[in-house]
């Protein structure tokens, strides 16, 4: 891992020293963004993120959740062309991140939160199938398997088992039953009730007609269509208000803000 570390310790020098020269040219993101300024960076990514991941499986369910609160990175599953270039914000404040929608959404929220992001109603089925990988903490489904009325009888017990209904918050359950797998199981349970947090199974909620309803049906059975739907509004969650050319800044430490 040290060794890791140091690559990616160069290939952030690398990035800030080209920053410093190419600001001003390129002011927007591009694929080969660092072909030529950072020629390195993005073999030095790839390697220092399947290390991590071959370390801690649950590490590529963290980076696919970080780019929808954040961006950046392809993992298993479908790829696509990562728009680069990006930089970082000169800002970090706990009250900006209040606009993610919370598990509790109904459909009619998650579809509005979606859209003040410039996102459909297809990229909100599509994207929410990023939780065919990953593990959620009780406490964010408990209200969903103890209240709700749109959930498999079994399936309800069964999570029950797992969190009670009081205590026991950070037991994890899977997002769905093949939680490793880029698969379209994820959708082939909203179909069957057994999707795990309320804003999932929101998603198929048995009211006849629905555009997601049918979106879902469609995923459940066409994973090429959920591939490369996925993919597509992937790159559209990248290219929501990205800070690049001279925009924010290019962090020594990602985790602050530069003093
Ligand atoms: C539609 C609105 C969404 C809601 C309400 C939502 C909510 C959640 C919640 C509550 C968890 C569990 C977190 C925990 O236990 O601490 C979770 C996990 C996860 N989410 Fe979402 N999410 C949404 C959209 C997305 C999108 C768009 C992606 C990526 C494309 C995504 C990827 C993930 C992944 C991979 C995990 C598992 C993380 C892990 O295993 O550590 N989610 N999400
Ligand atoms: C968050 O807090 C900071 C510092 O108090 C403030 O400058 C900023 O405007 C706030 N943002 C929102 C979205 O309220
Ligand atoms: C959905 O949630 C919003 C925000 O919590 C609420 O104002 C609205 O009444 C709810 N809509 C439905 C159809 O339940």
């Amino acid at each position: 891992m040290a060794y890791y570390s140091r690559r990616l310790f160069c290939f952030l020098l690398c990035n800030m020293v080209a920053l410093a020269f190419i600001a001003s040219s390129h002011a927007n993101l591009s694929p080969t963004f660092y072909d030529k300024v950072c020629p390195q960076a993005l073999p030095t990514i790839k390697k220092t993120v399947e290390a991590a991941v071959k370390k801690e499986s649950r590490m590529g369910a963290s980076l696919l959740r970080l780019h929808f609160h954040d961006c950046f990175v392809h993992l298993g599953g479908p790829t696509w062309q990562v728009q680069l270039g990006r930089r970082d914000s000169s800002s970090a404040y706990a009250n900006e991140t209040t606009d993610l929608p919370g598990p509790a959404s109904n459909l009619s929220a998650l579809i509005t939160n979606f859209n003040k992001h410039g996102l459909n109603v297809r990229d909100l089925v599509a994207l929410s199938g990023g939780h065919t990988i990953g593990l959620a903490r009780c406490t964010t489904f408990r209200s969903h398997i103890y209240n709700d009325i749109n959930i498999h009888p079994s399936f309800a017990r069964n999570r029950q088992a797992i969190c009670p209904q009081s205590g026991g918050d950070n037991n994890l359950a899977p997002l769905d039953h093949t939680a490793s797998l880029f698969d379209t199981v994820y959708f082939k349970n909203l179909l069957k009730r057994k999707g795990l947090l309320h804003s999932d199974q929101e998603l198929f909620n048995g009211a006849a007609g629905s555009t997601t309803n049918s979106l879902v049906k469609t995923y459940s059975s066409n994973f090429g269509a959920f591939a490369s739907d996925f993919a597509n509004s992937m790159i559209k969650m990248g290219n929501i208000r990205p800070l690049t050319g001279k925009q924010g800044q290019v962090r020594v430490n990602c985790r602050k803000v530069n003093s």
